[in-house]
């Protein structure tokens, strides 16, 4: 099975957790665009969708999938996305695509979160992928000094990327996340630092990991 054959594995098995009715969260990334290709399929079912980015919105309505501002949504039963890495908590690394700050937002506001990837995401140990860190641009140089004081590893920018936020990414590389929730906290306090992309504060509910055998369930 190809890395794409178990996205759309993890993306079909999604499917199960869309209620009839309801307002779905969307991610963003590959898998997501397999979980949004699916949705289409039911898209009759569902009240609409909340989007983590422009581009899942855009894929979104070229499937004729009603989006809603989340300002005008009280809830969303389910949120679906992908990750750059789990550990068996849960935990997740996210924002390979540049979208932490809307996924992280969409998911707060979701009452269950399912991540879906393939089975090269999960790892013992997170911080192979670069963590990626959005940072308000003038505050570029000092965030990237206190990472280095303040966690360690090498904060790269993220050449030629804009948020959707219009905002900047630091990659932060060569880390060994021993310890998630504390350093997404520190990371938060940073100042400058709009969000990063460790999820472990609010880890996902389920994860659907697409392998060789087949989507296996974990809570
Ligand atoms: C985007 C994300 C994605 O979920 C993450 O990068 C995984 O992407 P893919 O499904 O393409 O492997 O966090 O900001």
């Amino acid at each position: 099975m190809t890395q794409d054959e178990m996205k759309k594995a993890v993306a079909q098995a999604a499917i199960e957790y869309v209620e009839a009715g309801t307002i779905v969260g969307v991610g963003t990334g590959s898998t997501a665009n397999f979980f949004i290709d699916e949705l289409a399929k039911i898209k009759h079912k569902i009240e609409g969708t909340v989007a983590s980015s422009e581009a899942s919105a855009e894929r979104l309505r070229g499937h004729g999938i009603e989006v809603f501002d989340l300002n005008n949504v009280s809830e969303i039963a389910v949120y679906i996305d992908g990750a750059d890495e789990s550990n068996k908590f849960l935990h997740l690394v996210k924002g390979g695509g540049g979208a932490l700050t809307r996924e992280k937002i969409v998911a707060a506001a979701s009452k269950k979160f399912v991540c879906i990837a393939d089975e090269t995401k999960l790892v013992d140990v997170m911080g192979k992928f670069p963590l990626p860190i959005e940072v308000i641009p003038m505050a570029r140089s000092l965030v990237a000094r206190e990472i280095i004081k303040q966690i360690g590893g090498e904060p790269v920018l993220r050449e030629g990327f804009t948020t959707d936020n219009g905002n900047i990414i630091l990659d932060v590389h060569n880390l060994e996340i021993m310890e998630p929730t504390k350093m997404e906290q520190t990371l938060n306090n940073i100042t400058g630092v709009v969000t990063n992309g460790l999820f472990a504060m609010r880890p996902a509910d389920v994860l659907l990991l697409g392998t060789a055998e087949g989507v296996k369930t974990i809570t």
